[in-house]
């Protein structure tokens, strides 16, 4: 059982009341399915008070830190360098079609480098959690990504350009390539999750284009933490910046970038 640092203590007490609520706007929002209107707007409120409950309890704990929040845009820090990344409720179609797979996600950079983060999925009660150098840890449990090397009996997930996004020609391509080499591909809709799932060895890689930082920051440290890779589709450095996400284990690695190279050269 890993000793949390004080970051993670204070990352996982705001988590926690956030989540509180959370889970009983979750519950409202199963009601709200069968009513005309549907939950639209009432997800949209849980979320921003979700992140204000987040917002309170961080800048509480370390009044110095800035911020960058999905809702509340980015708040300078007092002390020139730590932010934290905040993204209150990443899986938010899930929740909003009472789908049970939705989590609160931060990270905390030092200037540009991430130092800690934090994953809560409140229905499942886990919380994935690494600081830089000590690993990372689903409730206490060491996080090692899998050690699958062939494609064959690997499980990849990614996210689908959906309404108004670009690139579904794009994302036909990759899912082509990949889908005919390996045992199956999964769509789950939070990439968070499915970053903190490559962490766990549950899926063996993921990749994902149009993301936000926010979405990513907490999962690259947790993946790091685990021994997992992690590149943006073509092998670059800038994920957070570009916000495209290739995370792997170390042993379909190659196998993943050359497959999606592979994709990119039919254009
Ligand atoms: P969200 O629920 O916080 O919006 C699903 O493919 C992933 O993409 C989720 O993590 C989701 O985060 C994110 N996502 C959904 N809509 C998005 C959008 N319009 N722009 C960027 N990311 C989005
Ligand atoms: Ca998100």
């Amino acid at each position: 059982m890993a000793r949390k640092s004080a970051l993670i203590n204070v990352m996982e007490a705001a988590a926690r009341k956030a989540s509180r609520k959370l889970l009983r706007d979750f519950n409202e929002v199963e009601n709200l399915q069968v009513s005309r209107k549907g939950p639209a707007d009432f997800v949209s409120a849980a979320d921003i008070t979700a992140e204000k409950t987040l917002r309170e309890e961080l800048s509480h704990a370390r009044p110095d830190f800035g911020f960058r929040l999905e809702e509340g845009g980015d708040i300078p820090a007092k002390d020139g360098s730590h932010y934290w990344i905040v993204d209150p409720l990443d899986g938010t179609t899930n929740f909003l079609h009472g789908i049970p797979h939705f989590a609160i996600s931060i990270g905390v950079m030092e200037g540009k480098n991430l130092i800690a983060g934090i994953i809560l999925d409140p229905v499942k009660d886990e919380l994935f959690w690494a600081t830089k150098g000590d690993g990372a840890f689903v409730n206490g449990h060491r996080l090692r990504v899998s050690a699958r090397t062939g494609m064959a009996d690997s499980i990849l997930a990614t996210g689908i350009p959906f309404l108004g996004k670009p690139g579904h020609e794009e994302f036909m391509r990759e899912a082509n390539e990949i889908m005919a080499v390996s045992a199956g591909i999964r769509r789950f809709g939070s990439a968070s999750l499915d970053l903190a799932y490559v962490a766990a060895g549950r899926f063996d890689g993921y990749w994902e284009r149009g993301l936000s930082d926010w979405d990513m920051a907490a999962g690259i440290i947790i993946l790091r933490e685990s021994g997992g890779l992690v590149s943006q589709i073509d092998g670059g450095e800038k994920m957070m910046e570009k916000g495209d996400i290739l995370a792997t284990n170390s042993g379909i690695n190659q196998h993943m970038l050359d497959l999606l190279r592979k994709a990119r050269k039919k254009v």
